[in-house]
């Protein structure tokens, strides 16, 4: 009895050893790995490793110097200040140089008593540091005195040398905190080369000894900021004004860029800096009106401009500033390059300017893009004399190419392909994969920050050597790099949703290489960075784990089904306007809505939502399906028109390219809907776009009447919509309230701004309309 009894406890002790033991081999085996970019070979062991207030830190001969950074990392992101020792026993990081590795490559070993980490140079340990610090990030989301990573060994190094994020801080000054938080950024994804647009239309934004006006006028603007996201107006602000008083901006003083740069060291990374000319120069030529052909008052920029701003390229005098200017910037940045940008140069001002032509007969050049390529070639000998190598935008290979330059290819791959064919260095960063200032969700449910599409799915799949390319050429592509353009980014919170998460998807383009990379791979790392970028109270896109919202109207219902940039994707919905909850109705086939419903949806993973709630009003009102005929007599593009789809039940989207549910209208227009029995109704709503750049405006006013015994009568006008015609893009819905009983006949008219005003980009050309449905409730 006694015997058993012993038995019997020794059972139950053993079982619980088991469950303990089985409990910390699981929670070891579910530590996480996710690190990104992703490296060249990593292998998990069954062990783990706690960093507490215990562990030592060791470092190398090679590496003292930067004791205090390691340390301060590591504090960044645990709060331990740990001690340091040359003699670790046990309970240790290490850091140490291999020379036998290569340069930036790493070696990391994390075992049940130390890390080790062995480095090809000090990059090579720096990027040892951001792996090991992502591993303590995801592992460790609720630890604060000891700190969980899992037993591995790595093996990794770049794919490619050059890795960079660009930032625009012409559009928006950003400040010298903001920027090192950049380079921080950076440094965790193992980038290295900051690309600083420091001078364009809107702001110069570097200290110059020589030219100080730079600073005192051409680093300022007057505000025309907006800070309603639904607002993208960036294109015909108002011009500065006589008499207001510029004071929006900032530039960097030397010393301030001297610090940054040594930040930018500390973290392995190169700073850029790029004077963009001879377009996007109108700051430089409100500060010098003596740099432009045509000597007149101009203002630095309030918002995006394309014409008056450029430098003159027939005029000695703009060689002598940009020798200057480029002297100041060589002295200044120990990086063996400056960017002199090159793109979009307006040359109209070059066309109507006598001296220009004479010089381009003088020089015997073909045309204005001959002088441009003139103009490059000149800008390359003062950088080479000064003891630097030129880049510049693709733009450069117009007209022919400066026999050094290397070639940032923005506009698509061609450039760059072109480029290397010719034997010379490139950068890829096509727009359609790596501008970041593209939207990066489905248009409606994204910040109006973007005016294009470049999703995080389509930035991941960007393979940075063309297949074009042979093995020879391909030599010559350095790397690629993502680009922050800044016009709609006016504060922090802007700059990081637009950056994350596609900068995780450019730091793997850059650094991983191709045939190691994996789109669901991708997606499943990314989950933990999401919280970790959470728990940091970051502003980021989770976009990708959003589901894409599509419907069909066919004037009695409505089709809607969803998809997702991600494999097999748990979608779950409601109609009656709830939240949805990982118990809502699981998506599996495309669903019929017969009555106006609230949709909302979202993915779902393991009871948990991943990414936002998308939600969308779909109206079946009481005109869906109603015949509509035109009774205005001007209408010259009638024939074009599918009348039917303004009463069908589509809803187009901001971003119109190829949306049919949009049509187009040229004038002011007056609908007949003919309803088949009395209806009562309340309001009308008629859904027009705004794209002012394009000529396109939104509804100006509207204005509803009915059919009765004496004719027709108005019983609804929206009056002047003075919002509709300012500048900018957006959708707008105005609604007329019209209550009326038993109507038969229902007339639209549907008023457009007579003529673009003044001060618009188009002032005085013909502005057209787009509408998508006349919304009847
Ligand atoms: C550019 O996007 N204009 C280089």
């Amino acid at each position: 009895m006694h015997f058993k009894f012993l038995i019997k406890n020794y059972f139950v002790i053993f079982l619980i050893g088991i469950i303990i033991l089985s409990g910390c081999q699981t929670s070891t085996k579910d530590l996480k790995v996710s690190i990104i970019p992703k490296p060249v070979d990593l292998q998990r062991t069954e062990t783990s490793f706690l960093i507490n207030e215990k562990t030592t830190l060791s470092v190398g001969n090679e590496l003292k110097t930067h004791t205090n950074f390691l340390l301060q990392e590591i504090e960044k992101c645990t709060s331990l200040q740990l001690t340091v020792t040359d003699a670790p026993t046990e309970n240790f990081i290490v850091f140490l140089i291999d020379n036998n590795l290569k340069a930036d490559n790493y070696h990391l070993n994390i075992t049940n008593t130390h890390i080790k980490i062995e480095a090809g140079n000090y990059g090579g340990a720096v990027y040892a540091l951001q792996s090991l610090k992502q591993l303590i990030k995801i592992n460790n989301l609720e630890q604060t005195k000891s700190f969980i990573v899992p037993g591995l060994s790595i093996k990794d190094g770049p794919e490619f040398g050059w890795r960079g994020y660009m930032l625009d801080v012409s559009r928006h000054f950003h400040s010298v905190k903001e920027i090192k938080e950049v380079l921080d950024f950076m440094s965790e994804l193992k980038l290295n080369r900051f690309h600083w647009h420091l001078s364009d239309d809107q702001g110069f934004r570097l200290e110059m000894k020589k030219f100080p006006k730079l600073n005192q006028i051409g680093s300022w603007r007057v505000d025309r900021n907006t800070t309603d996201e639904n607002i993208n107006a960036v294109w015909g602000r108002l011009p500065q004004q006589e008499g207001e008083v510029a004071s929006y901006g900032g530039f960097y003083t030397r010393e301030q860029v001297k610090e940054l740069i040594a930040y930018g060291q500390e973290r392995n990374i190169e700073i850029l800096p790029e004077i963009d000319v001879p377009g996007h120069s109108q700051a430089i030529i409100a500060s010098y009106p003596e740099l432009a052909c045509e000597k007149k008052k101009y203002y630095v920029a309030t918002g995006a401009v394309r014409e008056n701003n450029t430098l003159c390229p027939s005029n000695a005098y703009t060689y002598e500033f940009m020798q200057a200017v480029i002297s100041e910037v060589a002295e200044l940045f120990p990086i063996g390059y400056i960017h002199i940008g090159g793109d979009e140069c307006n040359k109209s001002n070059w066309k109507k300017h006598a001296q220009c032509q004479n010089f381009i007969k003088k020089h015997n050049l073909k045309d204005e893009h001959g002088l441009q390529s003139y103009f490059i070639h000149e800008l390359e000998k003062i950088v080479n004399a000064n003891g630097k190598e030129l880049i510049g935008w693709d733009e450069i290979l117009d007209g022919g190419l400066a026999p050094n330059a290397t070639v940032m290819s923005w506009r698509g791959e061609k450039g760059g392909i072109e480029s290397a064919k010719m034997g010379h260095d490139v950068i890829m960063s096509p727009s359609s994969y790596q501008y970041l200032d593209f939207k990066q969700g489905q248009s409606d449910f994204e910040p109006n920050l973007g005016y294009a599409q470049t999703l995080l799915s389509k930035c991941y799949s960007y393979k940075v050597i063309p297949d074009t390319l042979t093995q020879q050429e391909a030599k010559y592509i350095l790397g690629t790099q993502a680009n922050l353009w800044s016009e709609s980014i006016s504060d922090w919170g802007k700059l990081t949703y637009m950056t994350f998460p596609r900068l995780f998807a450019v730091a793997e383009n850059a650094w991983t290489s191709q045939k190691n990379k994996n789109w669901d791979n991708f997606t499943e790392r990314l989950k933990p960075q999401f919280k970790v970028m959470e728990k940091q109270g970051l502003r980021f896109a989770k976009s990708v784990f959003n589901p894409w919202l599509h419907h069909q109207g066919n004037g009695k219902s409505i089709k809607i089904w969803f998809t997702s940039e991600i494999s097999n994707p748990e979608i779950r919905y409601t109609l009656d306007g709830s939240e949805p909850s990982a118990k809502s109705n699981l998506f599996s086939d495309t669903l019929t809505i017969e009555k106006t419903a609230i949709v909302k949806a979202a993915l779902f993973e393991n009871d948990s939502r991943l990414g936002d709630v998308i939600e969308k009003e779909f109206f079946v009102h009481k005109a869906a399906g109603v015949p509509v005929k035109i009774v205005s007599e001007t209408d010259e593009t009638k024939s074009k028109i599918n009348l039917n789809a303004l009463t069908d039940l589509c809803y187009g989207q901001l971003l119109e390219r190829g949306d049919t549910c949009w049509q187009r209208f040229d004038n002011t227009v007056e609908f007949e809907l003919s309803f088949d029995k009395p209806t009562d109704i309340e309001s009308v709503t008629i859904r027009s776009l705004r794209h002012t750049l394009q000529t396109l405006y939104a509804a100006y006013r509207i204005e509803v009447s009915v059919k009765d015994t004496d004719g027709f009568k108005q019983v609804g006008d929206s009056g002047y919509l003075n919002e509709n015609i300012i500048q900018g893009r957006n959708l707008f819905s105005n609604t007329v309230n019209c209550p009326t009983k038993g109507v038969t006949i229902l007339r639209v008219k549907v008023i457009k701004v007579k003529e673009i005003p003044e001060n618009h980009v188009n002032e005085g050309k013909q502005a057209f309309m787009k509408l998508d449905e006349i919304i009847v409730l």
